[in-house]
Protein backbone atom coordinates (compact mmCIF):
# COMPACT_ATOMS: atom_id res chain seq x y z
CA UNK A 1 0.00 0.00 0.00
CA UNK A 2 1.28 3.30 -0.85
CA UNK A 3 1.49 5.97 1.80
CA UNK A 4 0.42 9.66 1.21
CA UNK A 5 3.45 11.55 0.12
CA UNK A 6 1.56 14.50 0.30
CA UNK A 7 3.34 16.77 2.73
CA UNK A 8 6.42 16.69 0.92
CA UNK A 9 5.35 17.08 -2.30
CA UNK A 10 4.58 20.92 -2.35
CA UNK A 11 1.48 20.47 -4.29
CA UNK A 12 -1.23 22.79 -2.66
CA UNK A 13 -4.38 21.45 -1.00
CA UNK A 14 -7.16 21.40 -4.43
CA UNK A 15 -9.94 21.90 -1.97
CA UNK A 16 -8.86 25.34 -1.12
CA UNK A 17 -7.98 26.84 -4.22
CA UNK A 18 -11.55 28.12 -5.16
CA UNK A 19 -13.35 31.15 -3.65
CA UNK A 20 -16.94 30.89 -2.50
CA UNK A 21 -17.79 33.71 -5.42
CA UNK A 22 -15.67 31.85 -8.01
CA UNK A 23 -17.35 28.69 -7.43
CA UNK A 24 -20.85 30.22 -8.00
CA UNK A 25 -19.48 31.39 -11.71
CA UNK A 26 -19.34 27.28 -12.74
CA UNK A 27 -22.46 26.34 -14.53
CA UNK A 28 -22.76 22.85 -13.78
CA UNK A 29 -25.76 21.11 -11.90
CA UNK A 30 -24.19 21.57 -8.32
CA UNK A 31 -24.31 25.08 -8.46
CA UNK A 32 -27.20 25.56 -10.87
CA UNK A 33 -30.33 23.45 -9.76
CA UNK A 34 -30.36 25.56 -6.63
CA UNK A 35 -31.04 29.79 -6.42
CA UNK A 36 -28.28 31.84 -5.89
CA UNK A 37 -28.65 31.80 -1.80
CA UNK A 38 -28.12 28.47 -1.20
CA UNK A 39 -25.18 26.37 -0.38
CA UNK A 40 -24.53 23.66 -2.73
CA UNK A 41 -23.09 20.25 -0.85
CA UNK A 42 -25.07 17.44 -2.85
CA UNK A 43 -24.58 16.21 -5.86
CA UNK A 44 -20.68 14.83 -6.33
CA UNK A 45 -19.02 17.50 -8.06
CA UNK A 46 -15.59 18.59 -6.21
CA UNK A 47 -14.65 22.61 -5.92
CA UNK A 48 -11.28 22.18 -7.11
CA UNK A 49 -9.39 22.98 -9.92
CA UNK A 50 -8.29 20.63 -12.29
CA UNK A 51 -4.62 18.86 -12.14
CA UNK A 52 -2.35 20.99 -13.97
CA UNK A 53 -1.11 17.58 -16.17
CA UNK A 54 -5.40 17.50 -16.84
CA UNK A 55 -5.61 20.74 -17.98
CA UNK A 56 -2.62 21.04 -20.22
CA UNK A 57 -3.40 17.89 -22.09
CA UNK A 58 -7.05 18.96 -22.53
CA UNK A 59 -5.95 22.24 -23.84
CA UNK A 60 -3.14 20.54 -26.28
CA UNK A 61 -6.00 18.56 -27.69
CA UNK A 62 -7.91 21.59 -28.36
CA UNK A 63 -4.87 23.54 -29.95
CA UNK A 64 -3.92 20.48 -31.88
CA UNK A 65 -7.56 20.38 -32.95
CA UNK A 66 -7.57 16.67 -31.44
CA UNK A 67 -11.11 16.13 -31.14
CA UNK A 68 -12.53 13.27 -33.21
CA UNK A 69 -13.16 9.68 -31.86
CA UNK A 70 -11.76 8.03 -29.46
CA UNK A 71 -8.91 5.07 -30.53
CA UNK A 72 -6.46 3.05 -28.99
CA UNK A 73 -5.99 1.77 -25.39
CA UNK A 74 -4.24 4.84 -23.64
CA UNK A 75 -7.18 5.09 -21.00
CA UNK A 76 -6.86 1.44 -20.18
CA UNK A 77 -2.63 1.51 -20.23
CA UNK A 78 -2.90 3.93 -17.91
CA UNK A 79 -5.22 2.74 -15.42
CA UNK A 80 -3.53 -0.67 -15.56
CA UNK A 81 -0.12 1.18 -14.35
CA UNK A 82 -2.05 3.12 -11.58
CA UNK A 83 -3.75 0.21 -10.49
CA UNK A 84 -0.05 -1.47 -10.25
CA UNK A 85 1.25 1.57 -8.52
CA UNK A 86 -1.01 2.59 -5.80
CA UNK A 87 -2.81 -1.02 -5.11
CA UNK A 88 0.01 -3.29 -6.13
CA UNK A 89 -2.70 -5.07 -8.63
CA UNK A 90 -0.95 -6.28 -12.15
CA UNK A 91 -3.80 -8.19 -13.10
CA UNK A 92 -5.72 -5.77 -15.06
CA UNK A 93 -4.96 -7.14 -18.30
CA UNK A 94 -5.72 -4.55 -21.23
CA UNK A 95 -6.86 -6.89 -23.75
CA UNK A 96 -10.12 -7.70 -21.35
CA UNK A 97 -11.03 -3.74 -20.88
CA UNK A 98 -13.11 -2.03 -23.02
CA UNK A 99 -14.50 1.87 -23.62
CA UNK A 100 -18.17 2.63 -22.12
CA UNK A 101 -19.42 6.38 -22.47
CA UNK A 102 -19.94 6.69 -18.52
CA UNK A 103 -19.67 4.46 -15.59
CA UNK A 104 -23.39 4.03 -15.36
CA UNK A 105 -24.15 3.34 -18.75
CA UNK A 106 -21.19 0.51 -18.09
CA UNK A 107 -23.23 -0.94 -15.50
CA UNK A 108 -25.86 -0.85 -17.58
CA UNK A 109 -24.21 -2.71 -20.49
CA UNK A 110 -22.66 -5.24 -18.37
CA UNK A 111 -26.03 -6.22 -16.50
CA UNK A 112 -27.43 -6.49 -20.40
CA UNK A 113 -24.81 -9.07 -20.54
CA UNK A 114 -24.99 -11.37 -17.92
CA UNK A 115 -29.15 -10.91 -16.81
CA UNK A 116 -32.09 -11.10 -18.82
CA UNK A 117 -35.42 -9.05 -18.81
CA UNK A 118 -37.41 -9.49 -15.40
CA UNK A 119 -33.81 -11.06 -13.87
CA UNK A 120 -32.57 -9.71 -10.47
CA UNK A 121 -30.34 -6.86 -9.79
CA UNK A 122 -28.80 -7.18 -5.91
CA UNK A 123 -27.55 -4.26 -4.36
CA UNK A 124 -26.71 -3.04 -0.69
CA UNK A 125 -28.55 0.18 0.55
CA UNK A 126 -28.34 2.73 1.05
CA UNK A 127 -26.50 3.05 -2.01
CA UNK A 128 -26.06 5.34 -4.66
CA UNK A 129 -29.67 6.09 -6.05
CA UNK A 130 -28.94 5.54 -9.77
CA UNK A 131 -28.35 1.97 -8.99
CA UNK A 132 -32.14 1.65 -8.69
CA UNK A 133 -32.91 4.22 -11.46
CA UNK A 134 -31.35 2.83 -13.96
CA UNK A 135 -31.68 -1.11 -13.08
CA UNK A 136 -35.71 -0.89 -13.22
CA UNK A 137 -35.24 0.99 -16.79
CA UNK A 138 -33.34 -1.56 -18.09
CA UNK A 139 -36.17 -3.85 -17.19
CA UNK A 140 -34.58 -5.99 -14.25
CA UNK A 141 -35.95 -6.38 -10.85
CA UNK A 142 -33.81 -4.68 -7.88
CA UNK A 143 -33.51 -6.87 -4.76
CA UNK A 144 -31.86 -5.12 -1.75
CA UNK A 145 -29.61 -6.68 1.10
CA UNK A 146 -28.95 -3.85 3.16
CA UNK A 147 -25.37 -3.09 4.96
CA UNK A 148 -25.16 -4.08 8.39
CA UNK A 149 -25.66 -1.59 10.85
CA UNK A 150 -21.80 -1.31 10.78
CA UNK A 151 -22.56 -0.06 7.40
CA UNK A 152 -20.27 -3.08 6.00
CA UNK A 153 -22.13 -5.89 3.63
CA UNK A 154 -23.68 -8.24 6.00
CA UNK A 155 -22.87 -11.79 4.36
CA UNK A 156 -25.49 -13.85 5.42
CA UNK A 157 -28.03 -10.93 4.07
CA UNK A 158 -26.26 -11.05 0.87
CA UNK A 159 -26.46 -14.90 0.59
CA UNK A 160 -30.24 -14.24 1.12
CA UNK A 161 -30.35 -12.08 -1.49
CA UNK A 162 -28.57 -14.85 -3.97
CA UNK A 163 -30.94 -17.82 -2.92
CA UNK A 164 -33.70 -16.01 -3.84
CA UNK A 165 -32.71 -13.99 -6.55
CA UNK A 166 -31.41 -17.49 -8.53
CA UNK A 167 -34.89 -19.20 -7.78
CA UNK A 168 -36.79 -20.53 -10.86
CA UNK A 169 -33.46 -21.29 -12.89
CA UNK A 170 -33.09 -16.93 -13.52
CA UNK A 171 -30.39 -15.60 -13.88
CA UNK A 172 -28.89 -12.40 -11.22
CA UNK A 173 -26.32 -9.83 -10.63
CA UNK A 174 -24.85 -8.11 -7.56
CA UNK A 175 -24.07 -4.41 -8.12
CA UNK A 176 -21.76 -4.25 -5.71
CA UNK A 177 -20.60 -0.30 -4.69
CA UNK A 178 -16.70 -0.26 -3.94
CA UNK A 179 -15.47 1.62 -2.24
CA UNK A 180 -19.17 2.25 -0.90
CA UNK A 181 -21.32 5.68 -1.73
CA UNK A 182 -22.91 6.76 0.64
CA UNK A 183 -21.22 5.34 3.48
CA UNK A 184 -17.53 5.67 1.98
CA UNK A 185 -17.03 2.38 3.45
CA UNK A 186 -14.01 0.56 1.41
CA UNK A 187 -14.63 -3.34 1.68
CA UNK A 188 -12.09 -5.73 2.70
CA UNK A 189 -10.58 -8.55 0.86
CA UNK A 190 -12.04 -10.87 3.23
CA UNK A 191 -15.09 -9.46 2.35
CA UNK A 192 -14.65 -9.20 -1.64
CA UNK A 193 -13.23 -12.85 -1.25
CA UNK A 194 -17.00 -13.88 0.74
CA UNK A 195 -18.99 -12.09 -1.99
CA UNK A 196 -16.87 -14.12 -5.11
CA UNK A 197 -17.48 -17.08 -3.05
CA UNK A 198 -21.22 -16.67 -2.64
CA UNK A 199 -21.32 -15.22 -6.28
CA UNK A 200 -19.98 -18.75 -7.20
CA UNK A 201 -22.20 -20.84 -5.24
CA UNK A 202 -25.24 -19.08 -6.34
CA UNK A 203 -24.22 -18.43 -9.90
CA UNK A 204 -25.00 -15.21 -9.63
CA UNK A 205 -22.41 -12.19 -11.39
CA UNK A 206 -20.93 -9.82 -9.76
CA UNK A 207 -20.59 -6.23 -11.22
CA UNK A 208 -18.71 -3.93 -9.67
CA UNK A 209 -18.70 0.11 -9.37
CA UNK A 210 -15.04 0.78 -8.52
CA UNK A 211 -15.38 4.59 -9.71
CA UNK A 212 -14.60 6.00 -6.39
CA UNK A 213 -11.27 3.74 -6.07
CA UNK A 214 -8.55 6.59 -6.55
CA UNK A 215 -10.33 8.38 -3.30
CA UNK A 216 -9.08 5.97 -0.32
CA UNK A 217 -7.12 7.35 2.31
CA UNK A 218 -3.43 6.21 2.47
CA UNK A 219 -2.93 4.04 4.70
CA UNK A 220 -6.45 2.12 3.73
CA UNK A 221 -5.80 0.38 0.93
CA UNK A 222 -8.26 -0.11 -1.83
CA UNK A 223 -8.90 -3.84 -3.03
CA UNK A 224 -10.16 -4.23 -6.74
CA UNK A 225 -12.97 -6.87 -6.57
CA UNK A 226 -11.45 -8.40 -10.16
CA UNK A 227 -7.89 -8.92 -7.71
CA UNK A 228 -9.54 -10.98 -5.00
CA UNK A 229 -9.57 -15.01 -5.46
CA UNK A 230 -13.20 -16.22 -6.79
CA UNK A 231 -13.77 -13.35 -8.60
CA UNK A 232 -12.46 -14.46 -12.15
CA UNK A 233 -15.90 -14.31 -13.75
CA UNK A 234 -16.34 -10.68 -12.33
CA UNK A 235 -16.93 -7.39 -14.27
CA UNK A 236 -15.58 -3.89 -12.91
CA UNK A 237 -16.05 0.02 -14.04
CA UNK A 238 -13.37 2.24 -13.02
CA UNK A 239 -12.99 6.01 -14.11
CA UNK A 240 -11.04 9.08 -13.37
CA UNK A 241 -14.08 10.94 -13.42
CA UNK A 242 -14.64 10.94 -9.58
CA UNK A 243 -11.03 11.08 -8.74
CA UNK A 244 -10.07 14.06 -10.48
CA UNK A 245 -13.20 15.48 -10.87
CA UNK A 246 -14.00 15.01 -14.79
CA UNK A 247 -17.50 14.32 -14.72
CA UNK A 248 -18.52 16.41 -17.65
CA UNK A 249 -15.44 15.01 -19.68
CA UNK A 250 -17.72 11.58 -20.27
CA UNK A 251 -15.38 8.39 -20.71
CA UNK A 252 -14.98 5.27 -18.03
CA UNK A 253 -13.58 1.78 -18.53
CA UNK A 254 -14.95 -1.70 -18.13
CA UNK A 255 -12.71 -4.49 -17.00
CA UNK A 256 -13.77 -8.52 -17.16
CA UNK A 257 -12.19 -10.61 -15.14
CA UNK A 258 -10.67 -13.72 -17.20
CA UNK A 259 -13.79 -15.86 -16.63
CA UNK A 260 -16.13 -12.93 -18.00
CA UNK A 261 -13.73 -12.05 -20.55
CA UNK A 262 -16.28 -13.83 -23.09
CA UNK A 263 -18.99 -12.02 -22.06
CA UNK A 264 -17.76 -8.95 -22.15
CA UNK A 265 -16.76 -9.50 -26.02
CA UNK A 266 -20.50 -9.52 -26.76
CA UNK A 267 -20.37 -5.64 -25.60
CA UNK A 268 -20.86 -4.59 -29.36
CA UNK A 269 -17.59 -1.77 -29.98
CA UNK A 270 -20.19 0.75 -30.84
CA UNK A 271 -21.09 1.67 -27.32
CA UNK A 272 -16.84 2.97 -26.60
CA UNK A 273 -18.15 5.52 -29.14
CA UNK A 274 -20.00 7.12 -26.56
CA UNK A 275 -16.89 8.37 -24.66
CA UNK A 276 -15.72 11.40 -25.82
CA UNK A 277 -11.69 11.41 -27.29
CA UNK A 278 -11.04 14.40 -25.75
CA UNK A 279 -12.59 13.30 -21.99
CA UNK A 280 -10.57 9.96 -22.60
CA UNK A 281 -7.31 12.23 -23.02
CA UNK A 282 -8.20 13.25 -20.22
CA UNK A 283 -8.95 10.54 -17.93
CA UNK A 284 -5.41 9.47 -19.54
CA UNK A 285 -3.61 12.21 -18.03
CA UNK A 286 -5.14 12.00 -15.14
CA UNK A 287 -4.02 8.55 -14.05
CA UNK A 288 -0.54 8.91 -15.92
CA UNK A 289 0.71 11.92 -14.57
CA UNK A 290 -2.00 13.77 -11.80
CA UNK A 291 -0.99 11.55 -8.80
CA UNK A 292 0.67 14.28 -6.95
CA UNK A 293 -2.59 15.99 -7.28
CA UNK A 294 -4.58 13.19 -6.39
CA UNK A 295 -1.78 12.97 -3.16
CA UNK A 296 -2.71 16.42 -2.33
CA UNK A 297 -6.87 15.89 -3.21
CA UNK A 298 -6.35 12.29 -0.11
CA UNK A 299 -4.72 14.92 2.17
CA UNK A 300 -7.03 17.93 1.88
CA UNK A 301 -10.23 15.63 2.25
CA UNK A 302 -8.56 13.62 5.28
CA UNK A 303 -8.63 17.14 7.03
CA UNK A 304 -11.89 18.16 5.76
CA UNK A 305 -13.34 14.97 6.74
CA UNK A 306 -11.88 16.06 10.51
CA UNK A 307 -13.50 19.87 10.19
CA UNK A 308 -16.58 18.22 9.39
CA UNK A 309 -16.72 16.16 12.12
CA UNK A 310 -15.64 19.18 14.74
CA UNK A 311 -18.23 21.54 13.38
CA UNK A 312 -21.14 19.00 13.68
CA UNK A 313 -19.73 18.00 17.37
CA UNK A 314 -19.90 22.01 17.77
CA UNK A 315 -23.35 22.85 16.33
CA UNK A 316 -24.74 19.72 15.67
CA UNK A 317 -24.17 16.99 18.04
CA UNK A 318 -27.31 15.18 17.71
CA UNK A 319 -26.13 14.32 13.99
CA UNK A 320 -24.15 10.98 13.95
CA UNK A 321 -21.24 10.59 11.67
CA UNK A 322 -19.04 7.72 10.61
CA UNK A 323 -16.75 9.21 8.86
CA UNK A 324 -15.39 6.11 5.92
CA UNK A 325 -12.49 6.05 4.71
CA UNK A 326 -13.51 6.97 1.25
CA UNK A 327 -15.16 8.94 -1.51
CA UNK A 328 -15.93 12.87 -0.53
CA UNK A 329 -19.08 12.00 0.78
CA UNK A 330 -20.61 12.17 4.47
CA UNK A 331 -23.64 10.29 5.42
CA UNK A 332 -25.03 12.17 8.35
CA UNK A 333 -27.88 10.20 10.48
CA UNK A 334 -30.40 13.20 11.51
CA UNK A 335 -32.74 10.81 13.11
CA UNK A 336 -32.08 12.30 17.19
CA UNK A 337 -33.20 15.57 15.65
CA UNK A 338 -36.66 15.00 15.28
CA UNK A 339 -37.00 16.55 11.43
CA UNK A 340 -39.12 13.36 10.08
CA UNK A 341 -38.31 10.86 7.10
CA UNK A 342 -36.19 14.05 5.01
CA UNK A 343 -34.28 16.40 6.75
CA UNK A 344 -32.17 17.71 3.50
CA UNK A 345 -35.65 19.33 3.24
CA UNK A 346 -35.52 20.71 6.51
CA UNK A 347 -31.88 22.10 5.74
CA UNK A 348 -32.87 23.18 2.69
CA UNK A 349 -36.00 24.77 3.65
CA UNK A 350 -35.23 26.95 6.88
CA UNK A 351 -30.78 26.51 6.04
CA UNK A 352 -30.47 27.11 2.35
CA UNK A 353 -28.08 24.22 2.44
CA UNK A 354 -28.88 21.43 -0.18
CA UNK A 355 -27.87 18.23 0.70
CA UNK A 356 -28.89 15.14 -1.21
CA UNK A 357 -31.97 13.53 0.65
CA UNK A 358 -31.59 9.65 2.05
CA UNK A 359 -34.71 8.53 0.87
CA UNK A 360 -33.50 7.44 -2.73
CA UNK A 361 -31.06 5.42 -1.45
CA UNK A 362 -32.91 3.08 -0.49
CA UNK A 363 -33.42 0.76 3.07
CA UNK A 364 -31.72 2.90 5.86
CA UNK A 365 -32.18 6.27 4.12
CA UNK A 366 -35.23 7.56 5.82
CA UNK A 367 -33.87 10.01 8.30
CA UNK A 368 -30.32 10.89 6.66
CA UNK A 369 -28.54 12.95 4.17
CA UNK A 370 -25.39 13.04 1.96
CA UNK A 371 -23.29 15.94 2.13
CA UNK A 372 -20.53 16.08 -0.12
CA UNK A 373 -17.97 17.83 1.56
CA UNK A 374 -15.55 18.22 -1.51
CA UNK A 375 -15.35 22.16 -0.83
CA UNK A 376 -13.70 25.12 0.40
CA UNK A 377 -13.27 25.53 4.67
CA UNK A 378 -15.38 28.59 4.12
CA UNK A 379 -18.50 27.06 2.23
CA UNK A 380 -18.32 23.70 5.22
CA UNK A 381 -18.10 26.00 7.86
CA UNK A 382 -20.93 28.20 6.19
CA UNK A 383 -23.17 25.28 5.36
CA UNK A 384 -22.87 23.40 8.74
CA UNK A 385 -23.71 26.83 10.77
CA UNK A 386 -26.63 27.46 8.88
CA UNK A 387 -27.69 23.84 9.16
CA UNK A 388 -27.69 24.42 12.50
CA UNK A 389 -29.39 27.65 12.50
CA UNK A 390 -32.50 26.01 10.49
CA UNK A 391 -33.16 23.85 14.00
CA UNK A 392 -34.22 26.55 15.99
C1 LIG B 1 -21.06 4.91 -7.23
C2 LIG B 1 -21.20 5.80 -8.43
N1 LIG B 1 -21.31 5.25 -9.65
C3 LIG B 1 -21.44 6.00 -10.76
C4 LIG B 1 -21.45 7.39 -10.68
C5 LIG B 1 -21.64 8.17 -11.93
O1 LIG B 1 -20.59 7.95 -12.80
P1 LIG B 1 -20.69 8.35 -14.32
O2 LIG B 1 -20.94 9.82 -14.35
O3 LIG B 1 -19.38 7.95 -14.90
O4 LIG B 1 -21.84 7.56 -14.87
C6 LIG B 1 -21.31 8.00 -9.44
C7 LIG B 1 -21.34 9.46 -9.34
O5 LIG B 1 -21.35 10.03 -8.30
C8 LIG B 1 -21.18 7.19 -8.29
O6 LIG B 1 -21.05 7.73 -7.07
Amino acid sequence: MTRIPHESSGEPNPLQALTLDRLRQRTSMKWRTYPEDVLPLWVAEMDVPLAEPVVRAVTDALHLGDTGYPAGTAYAEALAAFAGKRWGWDGLAVERTALVPDVMLGVVEMLGLVTGPGDTVIVNPPVYPPFYQFVEHMGRRVAEAPLGADGRLDLDVLEEAFRRAVTDRRRAAHLLCSPHNPTGTVHTAAELSAVAALAERYGVRVVADEIHSPLVLGGTGFVPYLSVPGAERGLSLMSASKGWNLAGLKAALAIAGPGAAADLERMPEEVGHGAGHVAVIAHTAALRDGLIWLDALLAGLDAKRRLLADLLAEHLPGIRYRPGDATYLAWLDCRALGLGDDPADVFLRRGRVALSSGLPFGTGGTGHARLNLATPDEVLTKAVRAMAAALH
